[in-house]
């Protein structure tokens, strides 16, 4: 016998089935309803783009690209990248466009990305990120507008404030600290992973960390917001949203950060970690040419937020499409189940999965029931013969008799 072969997924990646997969739609659903109802517009691209467009200087150097990236060479050996974020491509397509596309600029993508994790609760190999992103403005609006977007969607998402925080920081000030204290790009570069890696490793390990960079505990932990961020943070307070705050040890991995950026946490005592986040990113586009474009905008996870809804309980609970399960008492009644079905069911709107009859009617049912389909009718000679119908909510047990004529009306009136 053959070696076989394993029937796992790839390690880090996950399969879908459908009830996974109809909450995975729901999370993608509520994202493009709560963006587009601020007026941003869906763009897509390859999962595949030149491995280059992640090794433009300063970016080299990062966590991602060195460790984290599938890279492969392909057989016209140029160096291929599966993409690990959206932000450099969607830089690269408004870079290309820029003449074409009106600005300022409202775009958003629920892309899959891959980076070489080590699979973990909220961490894996292949994920799905809402991208929103402002080109073409440095407003101080454009940066507001962001966040209120990440806000709205966890309240679409039915969170409360007391559930989730925003913590806003600034590159701005920290970069101006690097240059006062005259840290090198590599010193730079330690202090953005250090205060990165904060919530995450002890006070002690910390507080060596700043020594041995040279930079006085004080500097970094000044609660005093910079005015823009001050701005903002007032601004929400005044619409009554009071879970944000100023948090100068956020700063988030990646270098092309300029200005303001943010974290939403989880505050359940039991999972107080980072949903997702983002910023400005003034520069990032001069990679492709040298007029300068700015952008604003976030990203968030599809694995994060949903063990985020999940322990809440705020995930819907599964209804497949399939509203009723035809069950019949021998193979030879197929093609009448299915003319019935294509008369009187579906071309009304009504969903219809047709049993083929190969085993016992108890079998059958226990099949609508493993699907979740709500409603089951037995079409045996008696029903063909008289028109009649018996429609069994299989949740309840309780049955109807409907003619056909009447039936799809049944159906199409639920949760009216
Ligand atoms: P990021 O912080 O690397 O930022 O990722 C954003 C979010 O994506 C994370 O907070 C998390 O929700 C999710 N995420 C990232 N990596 C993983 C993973 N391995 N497994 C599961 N979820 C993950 C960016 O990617 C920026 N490009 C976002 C951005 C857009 N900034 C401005 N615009």
């Amino acid at each position: 016998m053959s070696k076989k072969i394993s029937s796992e997924p790839y390690k880090g990646v996950r399969d879908f089935y459908p009830e996974d997969y109809a909450t995975q739609k729901y999370i993608f659903s509520t994202w493009r309803k709560i963006a587009e109802r601020v007026g941003y517009v869906e763009y897509e691209a390859s999962i595949l783009e030149p491995a280059e467009l992640y090794k433009a200087k300063g970016a080299d150097n990062e966590e991602i690209v060195k460790e984290q990236t599938y890279t492969f060479v392909d057989r016209g050996d140029r160096e291929v990248t599966l993409r690990p974020e959206m932000t450099p491509t969607v830089a690269r397509m408004v870079a290309a466009k820029r003449r074409e596309l009106g600005f300022p600029l409202r775009f958003f993508s629920i892309p899959n990305l891959f980076r070489y994790e080590r699979p973990q609760r909220g961490r894996l190999r292949e994920h799905w990120q809402l991208n929103v992103d402002i080109f073409g403005s440095r407003s101080l609006a454009a940066d507001a507008e962001i966040i209120a977007v990440a806000y709205g969607i966890m309240r679409a998402f039915g969170a409360e404030n007391k559930d989730f925080e925003i913590r806003v920081g600034s590159r701005a000030v920290l970069n101006n600290l690097i240059t006062e204290l005259g840290l090198s790009e590599d010193s730079a570069k330690q202090l953005f992973s250090l205060l990165d890696r904060r919530t995450k490793i002890s006070a002690e390990e910390f507080g060596q960390g700043l020594a041995d960079l040279g930079v006085s505990a004080d500097k970094i932990s000044s609660n005093e917001p910079p005015e823009d961020i001050a701005k903002i943070l007032q601004d929400f307070r005044d619409a009554g949203i009071d879970n944000i705050v100023y948090d100068p040890s956020i700063v988030r991995g990646f270098s092309y950060y300029t200005g303001m950026v943010f974290e939403v946490f989880d505050t359940h005592p039991e999972n107080n970690r980072s949903l997702f986040g983002g910023g400005r990113y003034d520069n990032l586009t001069q990679m492709f040419d040298d007029e300068p474009l700015p952008g604003v905008g976030f990203g968030m996870g599809d694995v994060t937020i949903r063990d985020f809804l999940a322990v809440r309980n705020l995930l819907p609970p599964y209804t497949p499409p399939t509203k009723v399960y035809i069950a019949i008492p021998s193979p030879e009644l197929a093609t009448e189940a299915n003319t019935f079905a294509g008369r009187y069911l579906r071309p009304q709107g009504v969903n219809v999965a047709i049993d083929f009859g190969e085993r016992k009617l108890s079998d059958q049912i226990k099949t609508a029931t493993k699907h979740k389909i709500p409603y089951l009718i037995v079409l045996g000679p008696d029903e063909f013969t008289s028109g009649n119908v018996k429609v069994r909510d299989l949740t309840s047990g309780e049955e109807k008799i409907f003619t056909k004529e009447l039936l799809a009306e049944f159906f199409l009136n639920l949760g009216k």
